[in-house]
């Protein structure tokens, strides 16, 4: 069984191609293409809808003729089309969505709208022999920040959410104020590994909420007002003490953090997201028994968060699963995947008249 997924839901225009064996329940990837639009949009320090779409209307038709070049098979040969059809930038969604249908239509075969989420959700379990079922799945993205039940393929909980920002939207608002290029969760990855994360004291929102029905909840827009107040107060110290040093005023240049004090602040600011995700998901895994935790999205690539989840959660031999960094970000292996497992669970073909849906209400 051959599937071929397109996904262009934001930044990131991809094409894959996977072979799934129903025998064994083994998959095969045939091709992994991904073309990143960052150098685009980090001029402007955040994804420029309009251009994101121009670009993946430029990317699609020549990256997926390298796909099937890689996988040496033929648009023929594809049993099961998928297109991510929500969350994501509608202008965007509609590139891949349209085309990954088009495709399906022509050739009469099987087609699958694909939620990113799910995509995000199950990416982990690929190449692992751990099933699904009975998993708690932490995804951490740039829009989304969930966790999430998982009942079985098709069937998920949400056990909580954010109720704001996104931790990925933290890191990147974050790293805006901190003036450090987007996206922002590796920049401040980076810095935080030179700094001392015990300086700053950032808020660690909802962590010990008691409110029925938001145990499980996040919230991290407090981050970026207790960020700005930091920054104030740097700036204030610094013209005091220039002052108190008679140094001349340097009131038209722009005011900069020393690296050591920006070193700590980033270390600070990453270790409060951290220590949000890592009790509330051990919390969440501890309360509803699962000794399975998946975790997926862009800022599962932070290092930090691996090693002190894993920490954590080993203690209470709860094992933690996690995917390769390019099968975090945005990709369409993904997306086939999830529509390999939808495929094996035995789901139809969704309608070809299916939409897409740019804000996400559920799987
Ligand atoms: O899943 P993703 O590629 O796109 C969405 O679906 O949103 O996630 C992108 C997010 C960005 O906010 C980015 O700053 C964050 O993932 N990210 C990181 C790291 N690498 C990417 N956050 C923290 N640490 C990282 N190393
Ligand atoms: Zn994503």
């Amino acid at each position: 069984m051959l599937i071929l997924a397109l996904e262009s839901s934001c930044d990131e225009t991809a094409v894959a191609i996977i072979r799934g064996c129903s025998d064994t329940n083994e998959v095969e990837v045939l091709a992994n293409c991904v073309a990143s639009q960052i150098d685009i949009h980090k001029v402007y320090g955040g994804v420029v809808p309009e251009l994101a779409s121009r670009e993946h209307t430029k990317q699609l038709k020549p990256l997926l003729e390298m796909a099937l070049e890689q996988a040496g098979v033929t648009l023929q040969d594809i049993d099961v089309f998928a297109g991510t059809a929500g969350p994501g930038l509608s202008s965007s969604l509609l590139i891949g969505h349209s085309a990954a249908k088009m495709l399906a239509v022509s050739s009469g075969k099987t087609y699958y709208a694909m939620n990113h989420m799910e995509g995000h959700l199950l990416s982990p379990f690929l190449g692992k022999s751990q099933p699904v079922e009975q998993a708690m799945g932490l995804v951490v993205s740039g829009g989304h920040t969930m966790l999430v039940d998982i009942v079985r393929v098709g069937q998920y909980h949400i056990f909580g959410q954010t109720v704001d920002d996104a931790a990925g939207e933290a890191f990147d608002k974050g790293a805006r104020m901190l003036k450090l290029p987007y996206p922002g969760g590796p920049e401040i990855e980076k810095l935080a590994k030179l700094g001392n994360p015990q300086v700053y004291d950032f808020p660690r929102s909802m962590l010990h909420e008691k409110e029925e029905g938001k145990q499980h909840s996040f919230s991290f827009s407090g981050l970026k007002t207790s960020l700005y107040y930091t920054l104030q107060k740097e700036e204030q110290k610094h013209q005091r003490e220039q002052k108190a040093n008679h140094q001349a005023g340097e009131s038209d240049q722009e005011f900069q953090l020393a690296p050591a004090v920006l070193n700590d602040i980033c270390a600070s600011f990453q270790q409060a997201i951290i220590d949000v995700l890592v009790e509330k998901t051990l919390a969440a895994a501890v309360k509803h028994k699962r000794s399975v935790v998946a975790i997926s999205g862009g800022v599962a690539c932070n290092k930090t968060l691996i090693t002190q989840l894993q920490s954590r959660l080993s203690k209470r031999g709860i094992e933690l699963l996690t995917a390769d960094n390019a099968l975090n970000t945005d990709n369409a292996l993904m997306i086939a995947y999830a529509a390999w497992l939808r495929q094996q669970a035995g789901q139809e073909s969704d309608s070809l008249e299916a939409g897409i849906y740019p804000r996400f209400s559920g799987f």
